[in-house]
């Protein structure tokens, strides 16, 4: 069983795909590891234009979408499990970081051999309807600009939170990453061959060879990546 199982509710699941199916999150889907399930708001959009967005109360430019698609797709994936979180994307959210990446993968249920269940609400257009938020538990922003919708959020949430859970990533060499990448700190530089190229040289440390040196290296360096 999967440990973690996002469903993206989206009007743009096409958008979605070709990178959730390319690379570590490919393989983390295709080892079972997560499952990503996706559901169209546009299935439950209202009349027979399907709509799901209308102009705001009060006037103001741009259409929000509305609660009656919203709350259909999101009860719709609840009826199969009422536990999962209901998560959106909104530049008023809380700031995402790595501590919060790490919450998310090692919550309850993801750990316990359960599975966890979010839900990712993704707003399309100029906003939502603030009632949306009744049936949301977390609100998510990524960061102090604006986006035209939840999709890129989405993507970064999933890979962020996936890449933390156990058999993603090379199994020591990504312990070893993390315990350098609590809270803000960054990685320390790091380098492949060949040992020079271009007159740029790696650290001597580095081939030296002794653990111990390169270990303390690390740690000095830790958070001091590049100069720009
Ligand atoms: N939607 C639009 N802008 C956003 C942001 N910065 N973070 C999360 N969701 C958003």
């Amino acid at each position: 069983m999967p440990k973690i199982k996002f469903t993206i509710i989206t009007l743009f699941p096409e958008a979605l795909k070709p990178y959730l199916d390319s690379s570590m999150l490919y393989k983390a889907q295709d080892r079972g590891i997560i499952d990503i399930e996706y559901v169209n708001l546009r299935d439950f959009g209202i009349g027979p234009h399907k709509s799901v967005d209308d102009t705001p109360y009060g006037g103001g430019d741009g259409m929000l979408l509305r609660c009656e698609p919203a709350f259909a797709a999101i009860e719709s994936v609840k009826s199969q499990n009422p536990n999962a979180e209901v998560i959106i994307p909104t530049p008023v959210g809380k700031v995402w970081n790595q501590a919060l990446a790490r919450e998310f993968a090692n919550s309850e249920g993801a750990t316990s051999g359960d599975l966890k269940h979010y839900i990712i609400f993704c707003p399309h257009y100029e906003g939502y309807d603030e009632r949306i938020l009744s049936i949301v538990d977390h609100k998510i922003s990524l960061g102090n600009y604006v986006l035209t919708g939840g999709e890129l959020p989405a993507l970064i949430l999933i890979d962020s939170i996936t890449r933390l859970l156990p058999g993603v990533l090379g199994g020591e060499t990504s312990a070893e990453i993390e315990s350098f990448s609590d809270g803000d700190n960054l990685e320390y530089p790091q380098y492949t061959k060949p040992a020079e190229f271009r007159d740029m040289t790696v650290p001597e440390v580095l081939l030296s060879g002794h653990h111990g040196k390169v270990a303390e290296w690390r740690r000095e360096h830790s958070g001091h990546q590049g100069k720009a």
